[in-house]
């Protein structure tokens, strides 16, 4: 049963880097290194709160292999160079890290980082920070109904037996809480096929700041309107 006040998992859509770069006729590969930055910093506020126990964030979309070869290039760059900065402090602080999405479709380095990362940080449990990278919540679906066909023509289980419960543990997701709360910064208010089978019940809150101008307190100000708000799920209201 979820708390009704507390967001114990928070997942946010960082989106608007491009935009930011643009305003200041920078390129937008700026505007990716600065919403690394806002990452960092948010990740640090949240490890002040000890209420949150979760935090998935949208790197990188399955859609988003369809920008320009050299923007691609530039966001992998990034994505080692944060590792590289941040991955030792990260663990000391006893971050654990989960990453979902198609890793199939990611260099081989970057592949043997995240695996060696998450068998580095399993054992943590305070905070887990789950990266979505080339990930799409279609094809996670997708992935996970190939599992489940493979286990029912192999006999292992009867297309009977699937629930929702044995779909969710096929997911990329498994053993993580749905999401509590989702923020999209950037001023656009749609998934763009982010935790679509997660998020069925998740309080929604979008905002027009650009992601490397999202501060702690923008972020205080989304949990602010998440406590306000009455969760139902599909009960009726308890006075
Ligand atoms: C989000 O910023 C980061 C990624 C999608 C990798 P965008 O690059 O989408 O920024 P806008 O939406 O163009 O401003
Ligand atoms: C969603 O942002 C993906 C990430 C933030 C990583 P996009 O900028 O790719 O989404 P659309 O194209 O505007 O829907
Ligand atoms: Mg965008």
């Amino acid at each position: 049963m979820q708390s009704p006040r507390a967001a114990c998992h928070i997942a946010i859509i960082m989106d608007g880097n491009g935009r930011w770069a643009a305003q200041r006729g920078l390129p937008t590969r700026k505007g990716h290194r600065e919403g690394a930055e806002s990452l960092r910093r948010l990740l640090k506020h949240c490890k002040k709160n000890p209420a949150i126990t979760h935090l998935t964030v949208y790197a990188f979309s399955q859609e988003n292999w369809k920008r320009p070869a050299s923007e691609v290039a530039d966001l992998m760059d990034l994505l080692r160079y944060f590792f590289k900065a941040e991955l030792e402090s990260l663990l000391k602080e006893g971050v654990r890290l989960r990453f979902i999405g198609d890793r199939s479709a990611l260099d081989a380095d970057i592949q043997t980082m995240l695996a060696e990362t998450e068998a580095r940080s399993a054992h943590f449990s305070q905070l887990t920070l789950c990266i979505a990278l080339s990930y799409g919540s279609r094809q996670e679906i997708a992935r996970a109904c190939q599992k489940l066909a493979s286990k029912a023509l192999s006999g292992a289980i009867a297309p009977s037996d699937i629930s929702p419960e044995m779909l969710e543990r096929a997911l990329d997701t498994h053993g993580i809480p749905d999401p509590d709360l989702l923020i999209r910064t950037g001023g656009d208010e749609r998934l763009s096929n982010f935790l679509l089978w997660q998020s069925a019940y998740t309080e929604l809150y979008f905002c027009d700041v650009l992601w490397p101008d999202f501060s702690g307190e923008h972020f205080d100000q989304a949990l602010e309107h998440f406590a306000a708000r009455e969760r139902r799920f599909g009960g009726r209201h308890v006075a």
